[in-house]
């Protein structure tokens, strides 16, 4: 079981006492217990788990994740050098993204870094290119765009032939046919991402059943995968991060166990971002002002848009909790719009949020803010970036 909310609060209301707000904390005991869960799920399978640093690059949480022994999934020069310092091995790195910069492809090459993930013809043959100018041969999975609908957020689908990401299966043929004559690649694998935030098991289901078709259509064409990479994508609970803090890692591996038609030799490899760090963070926040207009009361936090952009851009659901007046017994509740100092409209938390009667000054728990959090903070309206906190402390 994941810790329970007092023993969360309690933390943080320490903390809080001594600490400048906002900062994002975060639990490091449901960390490794998720890391533990994973590497007890893959133990004895020909699994690799890949963590998505763009879910969160703090140097803390990557370091944690390396020592468990975890690959990374990186998208840019900047998080394969975060990777690298955070102590994780090269070889279980993947580097994927739409659009690789040449610098990008001479580090990952330098460092001979387990697979890219090619994502368009260009890029294959950059790629071969550049190898070649550097002597060396370029470890490769092709991402296929499976068109499949993982029925998420509009910004977060990645799997539908509508948008950018991807080789469309229509032309894979052509793309394996053009890889397989290049020198300076070696071609060792399929990739597949689908989406995220994803927490029905369907679109995983169909996804076997996409990739089970392409390995059998291969294999009898003589060409054998070492590596199917199905991605990342499975989703936290938002609405219940203390009965549900670790996802259903279970259920999710189980559906490829299940369905996967491995062959000898093939290697399964994962990269999930959210279902690692996602509740184990949250944004902690102190009320500076409660104002009433006409028809509403603001709560105004001293955190805001810029420090957790999820609300304002996906119109994203967190939990809200005043850790000031919920350990006051019997709090009478009140309706508020839970906002940011920010100077855009947009810059809400959460909208008629019922809560504990607040004032200012009390401390408030936007919960479930471990992914996509502080790793796509920013400084807007020169804003300092938000500061982080672990527990148990190093
Ligand atoms: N692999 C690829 C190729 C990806 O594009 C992503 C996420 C992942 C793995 C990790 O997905 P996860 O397991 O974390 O779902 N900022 C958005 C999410 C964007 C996801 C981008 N790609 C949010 O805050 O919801």
């Amino acid at each position: 079981m994941g810790k329970t909310r007092l023993d969360h609060h309690r933390f943080a209301m320490d903390v809080v006492q001594q600490e400048a707000t906002p900062f994002y904390y975060y639990d490091m005991d449901m960390l490794h217990e998720t890391l533990d869960l994973i590497n007890q799920l893959t133990e004895g399978w020909p699994y690799m788990v890949h963590y998505a640093v763009k879910a969160n690059g703090n140097p803390q949480i990557l370091k944690h994740i390396a020592k468990s022994g975890l690959g990374a999934d990186l998208v840019s020069g900047g998080e394969i050098k975060a990777a690298i310092e955070a102590g994780f091995s090269p070889r279980k790195m993947t580097f994927a993204g739409v659009g690789k910069t040449d610098w990008e492809i001479r580090l990952g090459l330098q460092l001979g870094i387990g697979c890219f993930n090619v994502e368009s013809i260009p890029e294959l043959e950059a790629i071969n290119e550049i190898a070649a100018n550097m002597g060396t041969v370029a470890n490769v999975a092709l991402r296929v765009n499976p068109d499949i609908d993982a029925h998420t957020h509009k910004y977060i689908t990645t799997g539908t032939a509508d948008n950018k990401f991807g080789i469309g299966i229509e032309i894979l043929e052509q793309v394996i046919g053009q890889a397989l004559e290049m020198p300076h690649i070696h071609l060792r694998g399929l990739h597949f991402h689908i989406g995220s935030q994803i927490t029905l098991m369907k679109p995983f289901e169909m996804l076997c059943d996409t990739i089970n078709k392409l390995i059998d259509k291969y294999e009898r064409h003589g060409i054998h995968f070492e590596i199917i990479n199905v991605g990342g994508g499975l989703g936290i609970d938002y609405d219940h991060p203390d009965q549900h803090p670790i996802p259903d890692l279970e259920g999710y591996m189980g559906t490829f166990k299940r369905l996967l038609q491995l062959r000898p030799g093939q290697e399964l490899h994962f990269e999930l971002g959210r279902a690692i760090v996602g509740n184990c963070g949250s944004l902690i926040s102190r009320v500076t002002y409660v104002k009433e207009s006409r028809n509403k009361k603001f709560i105004i936090l001293d955190a805001g848009m810029n420090d957790l952009i999820r609300p304002a851009l996906y119109e994203a659901h967190h939990e809200i909790q005043n850790l000031t007046a919920c350990s006051a017994s019997a709090a009478d509740t009140e309706t508020y719009d839970v906002v940011g100092p920010v100077c855009e409209s947009s810059d809400v938390f959460s909208h008629d949020c019922e809560l504990p009667v607040t004032r200012r000054g009390d401390i408030i728990a936007i919960r479930s803010a471990g992914a996509y959090g502080e790793s796509m903070a920013s400084r807007y309206n020169m804003r300092g970036l938000v500061a982080s906190l672990f527990h148990p402390q190093e």
